[in-house]
């Protein structure tokens, strides 16, 4: 007799109870409010400043037609193959020659390329940290590094961030009595501030580091996009070996190829290289095959041109709308390049809370106290100004005015 297929289901009315099978880590694991917040950003005629997304409508999508036929007609088989986990050659060959041209010294033995600097992140969180170690960052910091290394149940030591960085000051008191596994630092327009870190505080931070023995881990997704001022040395140039340096092709080329690179000594490499194979063997061929050829077709320097210009606008469009909008008592960072911008309210406001009354007002933002590892910040916001047409920046920020005049009063 044939077997029936599929088969009939085993008849139980046992079920699973899931929630006891979670391992410890994973209730350490939450959703990122900005994801939350995403959700009803897609609500009819919101104007979202939340998200940290880049102008879709500058998207190269024309090169990434032309790459993607020219990929597979000149080398389909390699594409579309298992590839090496460390990342595919010619790409690590040519980032390795675009960071020297931005001051960082790297052969290909120092790359590795990752599922963007998120998955970087959670590499670097799976071989330093361990429960109870200590691990510096700012105060706010990137809310994406504190999701992925929470899970590993660090204690995070946050350090004051202002006008001109982390506060060098408050670094080394920290670094005198704590012994951290590493400082997290974001150089240029830190997410969520805008702010820069001058040269004199990088200079300081890599004494401080080499003087208490604490490597630094440098994210640096923003460097390029700098459209006001002058470039600063990234911190990997000051001092290579106590360095790694992390950067992304999701602002410069778009977020959705999830494409990023590490640079760092050979032997921290091999180590995330181990992560690495762990968790995904190894990035899409295919996709690292198309950055390359939108790379070596030299495409990058006239895009990102492009992108600043029109970032720099946005910011500028929504500075002077804020000026005129805004109420007495608001203070905003005014960033010379990047994706964001920093808002500062009075002390009793609870921007959190405010953040229904905008939502309802149908404007959006992300509270600044989840970006604070102590959850502290209730009186402060990130806007993102890249991201909404012109004149939707100027109706978002009218609406948010309105909503922050009533409740200053
Ligand atoms: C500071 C920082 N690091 C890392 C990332 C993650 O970037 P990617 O898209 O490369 O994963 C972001 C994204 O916004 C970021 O702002």
């Amino acid at each position: 007799m044939e077997a029936k297929f599929p088969p009939d289901p085993v008849m139980t009315d046992v079920t699973t109870a899931w929630d006891d099978k979670f391992c410890d880590r994973c209730k350490m694991m939450s959703s990122s409010i900005i994801r939350e917040i995403l959700k009803f950003t897609q609500m009819p005629d919101m104007i979202s400043f939340a998200g940290g997304l880049p102008a879709p409508e500058l998207f190269p999508i024309r090169a990434f037609e032309e790459a993607c036929a020219h990929v597979l007609k000149t080398d389909g088989q390699t594409a579309l193959q298992y590839g090496l986990t460390e990342g595919y050659g010619p790409l690590k060959e040519a980032l390795a020659e675009r960071m020297g041209k931005y001051g960082v010294a790297a052969g290909p033995d120092n790359i590795l390329l990752t599922n963007g600097s998120q998955q970087a992140l959670d590499l670097i969180g799976r071989i330093f940290i361990g429960a109870g170690d200590v691990i510096v960052t700012g105060k706010p910091t990137y809310l994406g590094a504190l999701q992925a290394w929470r899970v590993y149940r660090p204690r995070i030591v946050g350090i004051p961030v202002d006008d001109e960085g982390m506060q060098m000051d408050a670094l080394e008191a920290a670094l005198k009595i704590e012994n951290p596994k590493f400082v997290y630092i974001l150089p240029n327009f830190h997410n969520p501030m805008g702010v820069t870190l001058t040269l004199e505080r990088r200079k300081k931070l890599v004494e401080l580091a080499a003087k208490y023995g604490t490597p630094i881990i440098e994210d640096d997704p923003y460097g390029e996009l700098r459209f006001e001022g002058e470039d600063l040395p990234p911190i990997v140039v000051l001092h290579k070996q106590n360095v790694i340096y992390l950067s992304t092709f999701s602002k410069i080329m778009a977020p959705g190829i999830r494409l990023g690179w590490v640079v760092a000594p050979e032997a921290i490499i091999k180590k995330l290289v181990q992560a690495k194979q762990a968790t995904d063997l190894h990035t899409s061929t295919f996709i690292q095959m198309i950055a390359h050829d939108i790379v070596k077709r030299g495409i990058l320097k006239a895009h990102a041109k492009e992108i600043k210009r029109v970032y720099g606008e946005r910011r500028r469009l929504m500075t002077a709308s804020m000026d005129e909008h805004f109420p007495e008592g608001v203070t905003w960072t005014k960033p010379q390049g990047g994706l964001f911008m920093w808002v500062k309210t009075p002390e009793h406001i609870n921007c959190m809370e405010l953040l229904e009354t905008a939502v309802e007002n149908k404007v959006a933002y992300v509270p600044g106290s989840v970006f604070y590892p102590d959850e502290t910040g209730l009186n402060t916001f990130r806007l993102n100004f890249s991201n909404a047409l012109p004149d939707k920046i100027v109706e978002g920020v009218k609406r948010l005015g309105r909503v922050l005049e009533k409740a200053i009063g």
